[in-house]
């Protein structure tokens, strides 16, 4: 009798403890998934691994938005970028101590990360932590967006990053399924 209400128990802490996406991390510590995106390609590639990792999502915003039209908003980028710019931001991560697995999306803008992407990762301690970038982009492809993430943030355990076209953003659910997968981050 003992012995079957013990087992009715366990059968249903099982079925609770298995309920949380976040607990099917390899890891099982907190994931946070930051992004930046104007145009919202890279939202939802955030998005997609929100879904698989049960990770937080922290979107990055700067305290002065960059003009909605394309070509205005190319141009203060390319005067940033050549002026090693670190726009304030108007968004702050409260407490980054609870992670350890951290994702970090942008878009390609330049052929490399936004401005904002150096400030948020210049206001943080990231020690002990993994980070993990993605990145969209209009067609040009990876260009220096990795390795100038991994660059400016040499301390820190990497992981490879994922890349896609802003195009398919939206519908590379599952492609952003199997890299999490193949680089451990979902079982
Ligand atoms: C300021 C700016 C610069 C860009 N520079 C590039 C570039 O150098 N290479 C590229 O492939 N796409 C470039 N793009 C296109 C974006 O990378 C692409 O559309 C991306 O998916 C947008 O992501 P988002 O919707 O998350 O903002 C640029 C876009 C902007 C706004």
């Amino acid at each position: 009798m003992i012995t079957k209400s013990l087992i009715l128990i366990m059968t249903i802490m099982a079925i609770f403890s298995t309920d949380s996406e976040a607990q099917k991390t390899s890891t099982e510590k907190k994931v946070l998934v930051v992004y930046f995106s104007r145009s919202g390609n890279t939202r939802a590639i955030a998005n997609h691994i929100k879904e698989f990792t049960g990770g937080d999502l922290f979107e990055i915003q700067v305290a002065k938005p960059y003009p909605a039209e394309y070509r205005a908003c190319t141009d203060v980028a390319k005067k940033e970028k050549a002026a090693h710019a670190r726009p304030a931001l108007k968004t702050k991560v409260e407490n980054i101590a609870l992670y350890d697995t951290i994702f970090i999306g942008y878009p390609n803008w330049w052929g490399t990360m936004p401005m904002p992407i150096l400030t948020f990762i210049e206001s943080y301690d990231f020690s002990g932590k993994i980070l993990i970038p993605f990145c969209t982009h209009g067609g040009g492809g990876e260009q220096n967006c990795f390795t100038d993430f991994v660059k400016h943030t040499d301390k820190q355990e990497h992981k490879k990053g994922f890349l896609t076209n802003g195009e398919k953003a939206e519908s590379s659910r599952k492609e952003v399924e199997k890299w999490l997968r193949e680089i451990g981050v979902v079982k």
